[in-house]
């Protein structure tokens, strides 16, 4: 019964955890789920592309772990929520939100991202945020790392094209001058990082569903996953 469903599901709130590849639309699942779910949404990739930034500010070398880590002691990091239940990521005191979305930060993230010091300290954040629950995060460690008991888990991916077509498209948008082939190396390098990496590397365990939305409407591919959604909130229930 439809209506014995919503009610349950304003009741009782789980964690979402998507992760996969790079630029396969996991942000946009994840921002509709919560929409539709009145969950909140945290991008957690936008905080390790603010923590590039900061890097990247101070003129440290990303591929020094220790200076790095040093300078993870000057980074002033806030998630904001807003009224659109939305993360809104402030990097001492600035939003920056469209500074880290170029191919500058892109080109350097996946690095930052391989040291354990920048992964405990923007774990400890995004676990913090999901503790009372209700929360739709998407990431590449999100089910394996960050809510290893989430209660539902997608594994997201695109054939190489799209996700590369897609990716070219946001920047291009967004005022960014770069050439497909570009976009196409720096999603292919970042991938290749982010699942051979010692810590919390991408990859796929039997507890995840798998959504590959290469001919996927948004429309089709949300009401996908509100059926995991679901049927993890009628388990949880009963
Ligand atoms: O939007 P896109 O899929 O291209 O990437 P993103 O989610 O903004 O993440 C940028 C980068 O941050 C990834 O390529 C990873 O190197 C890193 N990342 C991570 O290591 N762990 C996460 N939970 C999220 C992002």
């Amino acid at each position: 019964m439809v209506q014995g469903k919503s009610a349950r599901r304003s009741q009782i709130k789980i964690n979402i955890a998507i992760d996969g590849y790079s630029s396969c639309g996991k942000g946009t699942l994840a921002k509709a789920l919560a929409k539709q779910l009145d969950y909140i949404f945290i991008d957690s990739g936008a905080m390790y592309r603010a923590v590039t930034l900061h890097m990247l500010q101070l003129g440290v070398d990303v591929l020094n772990e220790t200076d790095v880590t040093d300078a993870l002691q000057s980074l002033k990091l806030s998630c904001l929520i807003n009224k659109q239940k939305q993360t809104e990521i402030v990097l001492n005191g600035k939003e920056v939100e469209s500074e880290i979305r170029g191919l500058m930060v892109a080109s350097k993230v996946s690095e930052v991202a391989k040291i354990l010091a920048v992964r405990k300290k923007l774990v400890a954040i995004q676990q913090e945020i999901g503790k009372n629950k209700g929360v739709v995060m998407d990431g590449r460690d999100i089910g394996t790392v960050v809510f290893p008991q989430a209660e539902v888990k997608i594994f997201m991916t695109a054939n190489s094209a799209v996700r590369a077509n897609r990716r070219f498209k946001e920047l291009i948008a967004n005022g960014d001058s770069v050439s497909l082939e570009t976009v196409r190396k720096n999603i292919d390098q970042r991938d290749s990082i982010d699942t051979s990496r010692e810590h919390s590397p991408l990859s796929l365990s039997s507890d995840y569903c798998i959504l590959d939305n290469s001919d996927l409407s948004k429309a089709k591919q949300l009401e996908i996953a509100l059926e995991w959604v679901n049927d993890a909130l009628n388990a949880t229930n009963s």
